[in-house]
């Protein structure tokens, strides 16, 4: 029996696929390679090129292959063009995961693990953030993110199909192997855009605002490497194939740290001195997103171990370095 990966040839969605067959686990990848890199498929899983809006693909994929389950990273997830561009995301997002879902219950595939954010949350009314708090997006990737969740539910309900939804907050960090890592075109996340500097491809990074209530007046946030965000998939999946019911995680390291704490790592690091300029804040920013990921942790016995910081950025710098221009030869 195979897993099924869409989107696997993404940022989190390769790493994931790496683990996964580390793991021992057979693979099929089905990804459109609008942002995916076919650079990034792994070589012994089984690759389809398609998009889960079109259900005849998504057919032939559950037709030819024994899917035991799904893994779904196959979405659009920048919130600055979600704010300008909302119907792309409800396209992709939204009408793909009814697509999915449909083909789904047709060919009685039962378990799906979904890529889900920490921006469902929106302004946090705490940190760190539980599960159970109020989700109300500021932004349209997390609003069709939400309403992703919300279909899995209803779909739960009428059709049995059990699912585990993991909100994830800052992605960060590349593969040990410094084979695979992010490259996202535009690139818009700080780990990347700072060491684009000692890089030479930027000459400052920006810190967007300086004046939120937080130690230093930067924004805090939860940067979880991102081969640790792959192994919850695997003990998520692993738990619904033991039975488990639907439920939703987040996954974070507990930890917030600030723009500027995230720039001195950085140049201890990389030994560059990289320059910062404050700019004005960027539109809709929460000022602190601290995950509490006691529950990953208890119910899927999940056990991060790449929390520290200079390790995460470490393991981006030697990504970056070696592919300044990503996967582009
Ligand atoms: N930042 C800067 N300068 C930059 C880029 C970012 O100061 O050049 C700051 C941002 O203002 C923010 C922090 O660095 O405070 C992290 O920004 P990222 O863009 O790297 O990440 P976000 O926290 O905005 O986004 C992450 C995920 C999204 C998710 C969001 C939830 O990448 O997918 O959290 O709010 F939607």
């Amino acid at each position: 029996m195979a897993i099924l990966v869409l989107g696997g040839a993404g940022y989190i969605g390769s790493h994931t696929v790496y683990e996964l067959i580390d793991a021992g686990r057979e693979v099929v990848i089905a990804d459109n390679l609008e942002t995916g890199h076919i650079e990034a498929v792994h070589p012994k899983a089984k690759f389809y090129q398609g998009d889960i809006r079109d259900r005849a693909f998504i057919d032939s994929v559950f037709d030819n292959e024994p899917i035991d389950g799904v893994i779904h990273f196959a979405a659009n997830s920048l919130v600055g063009e979600s704010m300008v561009d909302p119907l792309k995301y409800y396209d992709n997002n939204l009408c793909g995961t009814k697509v999915l879902l449909e083909s789904m219950v047709a060919h009685n595939i039962g378990k799906i693990v979904f890529s889900s954010t920490a921006a469902t949350y929106g302004e946090p009314e705490r940190v760190p953030i539980l599960e159970t708090d109020r989700t109300k997006p500021t932004n349209c990737y997390g609003e069709t993110k939400l309403s992703m969740e919300k279909m899995f539910q209803w779909t739960s309900a009428a059709h049995g199909l059990r699912f585990v939804s993991l909100r994830y907050f800052n992605a960060c960090g590349a593969h040990v192997s410094g084979k695979i890592g992010e490259a996202h075109s535009p690139e818009t996340h700080l780990i990347p855009l700072i060491l684009q500097v000692p890089n030479g491809q930027r000459e400052k990074i920006s810190i967007f605002g300086d004046d939120y209530d937080t130690k230093d007046g930067t924004c805090i946030r939860d940067y979880i490497h991102v081969t640790d965000l792959a192994q919850a998939h695997i003990l998520a999946m692993d738990y619904l194939m033991a039975g488990g019911e639907n439920n939703i995680f987040n996954l974070g390291n507990g930890v917030g740290f600030t723009v500027k704490e995230v720039i001195d790592t950085a140049r201890k690091v990389t030994g560059h001195p990289i320059p910062a300029e404050t700019v004005p804040r960027r539109a809709g920013d929460p000022a602190q997103l601290i995950a509490s990921s006691d529950k990953a942790r208890s119910v899927l016995g999940w056990n991060p171990q790449h929390a520290d910081l200079e390790e995460i950025i470490s393991t981006a710098w030697n990504w970056h370095k070696n592919h300044p221009n990503g996967f582009a030869k």
